[in-house]
């Protein structure tokens, strides 16, 4: 879908994300064809550099992240021709000129990329009013941490409404711009078949499990204050949650979708305690363990987190969401499984064996979508039972396009350019989180709660297994 020429100024130009994502996504839209005649891209940062010290450093971050995708030769170049840097400085004067003057006779769309710590946030957004840099027309993009608990994300909201309202804050939940994650609403309520089962009567329980097999790596002091309550749950396993468990919004607009998703987080029940298995990954092979990686020897942050959660509703009561994620786990793994019931009555002979349908939406890698069914097993040996997953691979399914989806980045900043919030956070989505979070994290503190070490490269402490078996379940395997 073509998008009208825009300006996007990246503050934070310079930063990880930028050279990570941000500007490697822009580019793979670039070739794309998705940058229109006149769209530019405008660096900005503390960093005392001119514009051709800021290509280079543009040009080494796509070759580096940019995933090696396909683009002739010279479009590099043509790409870094929309690319223009301006110094400055949020809080100080300088750049802003530079900035008004590059942006006097712009006309097109202009997005504000805030890729710099939420401390600043208040102050960019003041500034770029009272430099006359936004009108109503013009969105700000700002990225997690979005706060650390509710009373910070509702001063974060106040100081971004002060100048911009809420519909040109784009607030960014990266797993929200995944491919799959999208395909859970496509596959929810663009077929007749899964929605009316999608409900207590035929749902045992879900599972979600976002695994991963990296460790802090250098953002241990950020990590350390963060622990994946923060970093993971509050957001985007949240995110997962809502919409798996969402009411079917009357339209796929923002003001639905948004709408819906907020009901579940105002409906998740109060976690108890024992409900919660803490763990902090040890020592492995090949890395230090968590303590040694965030400097900090006594630290009591959590690399891994599982929990039982309910929802109290009409849909849902009475069914567990059993959540789960960390850091040096055994794969890197993002999925979705629903576990439906027993049927009720069985014609056939009993075999020992739990035949059900379980359907897993498997987020990364080898985005795809299975579902175990039971057949009879092939040959002349009677009507015996065997379970077999329908698989639908994208990459198999859908070819090249299946296979190689847009990062979630390349996807979510086209949607800012588009003026489209349906896969953004709501500001009061985010309070609405933290509200369910905070208590948790509160009574962690309070009781001086020590996370479990792990093994790395195992899924957490074996607490997480018990928390799953006392209700005479087992997790899904990490594969
Ligand atoms: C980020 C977290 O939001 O998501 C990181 O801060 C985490 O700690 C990352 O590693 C995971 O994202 P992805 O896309 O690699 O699953």
């Amino acid at each position: 879908i073509p998008v009208e020429a825009f300006d996007l100024v990246i503050f934070g130009g310079t930063g990880d994300l930028a050279r990570r994502k941000i500007l490697p996504g822009l580019f793979r839209r670039y070739c794309a064809g998705q940058m229109p005649d006149g769209a530019r891209v405008i660096g900005a940062a503390r960093s005392d550099m001119d514009a051709a010290g800021y290509k280079d450093m543009v040009a080494d971050a796509i070759r580096e992240f940019g995933g090696g995708r396909s683009c002739e030769d010279g479009t590099l170049d043509a790409f870094l021709d929309r690319l223009h840097y301006v110094a400055i400085d949020a809080r100080g004067e300088t750049g802003w000129s530079e900035l008004t003057d590059l942006m006097r006779d712009s006309v097109q769309v202009r997005a504000y990329y805030f890729s710099v710590a939420p401390s600043l946030f208040g102050d960019l957004a003041e500034r770029l009013h009272s430099h006359g840099l936004a009108d109503d027309q013009s969105r700000i993009v700002v990225e997690k941490p979005f706060g650390r608990d509710l009373q910070t994300a509702r001063a974060l909201n106040a100081s971004l409404a002060e100048h911009f309202d809420e519909s040109q804050i784009y607030r960014i939940d990266h797993y929200l711009g995944k491919e799959t994650v999208q395909n859970l609403m496509a596959v929810r309520f663009g077929n007749t078949l899964f929605e009316p089962l999608w409900n207590a009567q035929y749902v045992d329980h879900i599972q979600i499990t976002v695994a991963e097999t990296v460790g802090v790596g250098g953002r241990g002091e950020y990590y350390d204050k963060s622990g994946a309550m923060r970093d993971m749950v509050q957001n985007h396993l949240m995110q997962l949650l809502c919409l798996i468990a969402m009411e079917p919004p009357a339209k796929f607009d923002p003001g639905a979708v948004r709408d819906e998703k907020l009901k579940v987080i105002r409906a998740l029940d109060k976690v108890e305690p024992h409900h919660i298995v803490r763990g902090q990954y040890a020592a492995g092979p090949d890395n230090p363990d968590f303590r040694e990686a965030v400097g900090d020897a006594r630290s009591k942050t959590e690399s891994f987190v599982a929990m039982k959660v309910g929802i109290s509703n009409w849909r849902w009561a009475g069914i567990p969401f059993y959540l789960r994620t960390g850091k040096r786990m055994s794969a890197r793994s993002s999925e979705i499984t629903v576990v439906f019931k027993a049927r009720n009555h069985s014609i056939f002979e009993e075999d020992g064996e739990d035949h059900r349908n379980v359907l897993s939406i498997r987020l990364q890698p080898n985005e795809g979508i299975t579902m175990k069914v039971t057949i009879k097993e092939p040959g002349p040996g009677g009507m015996r039972l065997v379970d077999v997953p329908l698989d639908m691979s994208f990459a198999e399914a859908l070819g090249e396009d299946g296979g190689d989806p847009p990062d979630a980045y390349e996807r979510l900043i086209m949607d800012v350019i588009r003026g489209n919030q349906t896969l953004f956070m709501r500001g009061d989505e985010v309070e609405a989180a933290w509200a369910w979070t905070d208590p948790i994290i509160d009574g962690w503190t309070a009781r001086g709660d020590v996370p479990k070490p792990y093994d790395s490269g195992s899924n957490g402490p074996t607490d997480a297994d018990q928390l799953l078996a006392r209700d005479g379940r087992i997790w899904r395997e990490v594969r």
